[in-house]
C-alpha cells in the first residue's frame, strides 16, 4: 500500500522569513462582545474606506462584531485583516507595511469586502478562502484536503536546530536525512529542507487527500529531488529506514476537545485531530516505535499540544526536552535517540 511520489526539480530560493503563522483558537472578543452575524453585511460607501490599513480596521471590527475565531496560522482579528487584505492584493504580509498607507482602486475594495464577508458568513479559515497560508513567509498552497499549517515546529526548525548557541544539533548543514511524520500539507518537511540544505526529506501521511496537496506544495518549491512522499500508516511505508532527524505534529486533539472544535475547525480534515480519548493514541506509537528509524546521534521533534501532563504521567523516565516558542509553552519535546 505505500506508495511513493517523486516529482520533477529544480532549486528554489527561500522567500524571507517572516512571522511565525501558529495560533490556538481565538475568538474576537475585543470591544464589541461577540454577536449572532447580521443576515446582510454592512453597505461601505464608495469612499468610505481608503487606505490598506482603512481596510484593516473595517475587517478587524467586522470581525469581533460577528465572534469570528482565529485558530488558522494567524493568532488575533489584526494578522487575520493584513493576511485577508494582502491576499486579495496579491502582497505578501512582509509588504503589508510599506502600503498601509496606499489607497486603493474600487475594484479592489470589492475584492477585498467580498474576502471579509465570506470569511464571516462561511467561517471558513480565511486560508481556505484564499488557497494559502505562509509559515515562517515561506507560501503553502492549502484547501479543505488538508489542515492548515500553524505547527510550531517550523520557528522551531530555525530557532533550535541552526547551529547556533541554543541549537539541538551540531551544525544543520549535517543533517543528512530527515522524516516528516504525518506531514499534511507537506510545510514542514519543505521548511526541513531549506533548514538543512544536504538533507533529503522522507514524509509521510494516511490521508490520500493529504498527500495531494503536498505533491503540490513540493513540485511548487521544486524540491521534488529532495523531498519524497509516501502514503501509509505512520512508520509503515519506510521498511527499515533511519534518519537523523524525526519531526512530527501528529493529531493530539482527545475526546472533549474534539466535541468542543470551533466551526472553523471542523471545517478541516478530523483526522488531522483526533489523537483518541486522551490525544495519545498516536504519539505513543511515536515514542515507541521512533528508536527503530534513528540513527544513533539523531533525535525526535514532536508536537503535542496540550498533552505534556498526560505524556510525563506516561512516560517518566523519559528525558524530554520541552521547547517553547513565540505563541507556545512546552508543546513540543524533543529528545535524543539514545534516551528513546
Ligand atoms: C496535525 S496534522 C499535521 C499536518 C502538518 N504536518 C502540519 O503541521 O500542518 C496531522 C496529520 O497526520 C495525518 N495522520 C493521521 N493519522 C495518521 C497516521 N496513522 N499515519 C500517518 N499520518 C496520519 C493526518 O492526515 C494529518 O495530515
Amino acid at each position: 500500500m505505500a506508495k511513493k511520489t517523486k516529482a520533477k526539480a529544480a532549486k528554489a530560493a527561500r522567500p524571507k522569513a517572516a512571522k511565525t503563522a501558529v495560533a490556538k483558537a481565538k475568538p474576537a472578543k475585543r470591544g464589541v462582545a461577540a454577536r449572532s452575524v447580521a443576515a446582510k453585511p454592512p453597505k461601505v460607501a464608495p469612499g468610505e474606506l481608503v487606505t490598506l490599513l482603512d481596510f484593516v480596521r473595517y475587517a478587524v471590527s467586522r470581525f469581533a462584531e460577528a465572534g469570528v475565531v482565529f485558530a488558522h496560522g494567524t493568532t488575533d482579528p489584526i494578522a487575520e485583516a493584513v493576511f485577508l487584505v494582502g491576499e486579495a492584493l496579491h502582497l505578501h504580509p512582509d509588504q503589508f507595511e510599506m502600503f498601509a498607507s496606499a489607497r486603493v482602486t474600487t475594484r479592489e475594495a470589492a475584492a477585498i469586502l467580498g474576502l471579509i464577508e465570506r470569511r464571516i458568513g462561511s467561517r471558513l479559515p480565511a486560508a481556505y478562502l484564499v488557497n494559502k497560508i505562509y509559515m515562517r513567509g515561506v507560501p503553502f498552497y492549502v484547501d479543505e484536503r488538508v489542515i492548515v499549517p500553524r505547527s510550531y515546529i517550523g520557528e522551531l526548525l530555525d530557532s533550535h536546530f541552526d547551529g547556533g548557541d541554543t541549537s539541538l544539533i551540531d551544525a544543520p548543514e549535517a543533517i543528512e536525512r530527515v522524516l516528516d511524520l504525518c506531514t499534511g500539507s507537506g510545510c514542514l518537511a519543505i521548511l526541513a529542507a531549506y533548514a538543512f540544505p544536504n538533507a533529503t526529506v522522507d514524509a509521510v501521511d494516511l490521508s490520500k487527500d493529504a498527500l495531494a496537496v503536498a505533491t503540490r506544495n513540493v513540485a511548487e518549491h521544486r524540491l521534488d529531488d529532495r523531498v519524497s512522499l509516501y502514503h501509509g500508516d505512520l512508520f509503515g511505508p519506510l521498511g527499515d529506514e533511519r534518519y537523523d532527524l524525526i519531526i512530527t505534529n501528529p493529531p493530539y486533539v482527545d475526546a472533549d476537545g474534539m466535541a468542543s472544535l470551533p466551526a472553523e475547525c471542523r471545517a478541516e480534515p478530523a483526522m488531522a485531530f483526533d489523537g483518541g480519548d486522551d490525544g495519545l493514541t498516536i504519539i505513543r506509537r511515536i515514542l515507541a516505535e521512533a528508536k527503530h528509524h534513528l540513527n544513533p546521534d539523531g533525535g525526535l521533534l514532536c508536537e503535542v499540544g496540550r498533552c505534556r501532563p498526560q505524556i510525563e504521567d506516561e512516560f517518566p523516565q523519559l528525558p524530554l526536552l520541552w521547547l517553547d516558542s513565540e505563541d507556545s509553552e512546552a508543546e513540543v519535546f524533543w529528545i535524543a535517540a539514545a534516551d528513546l
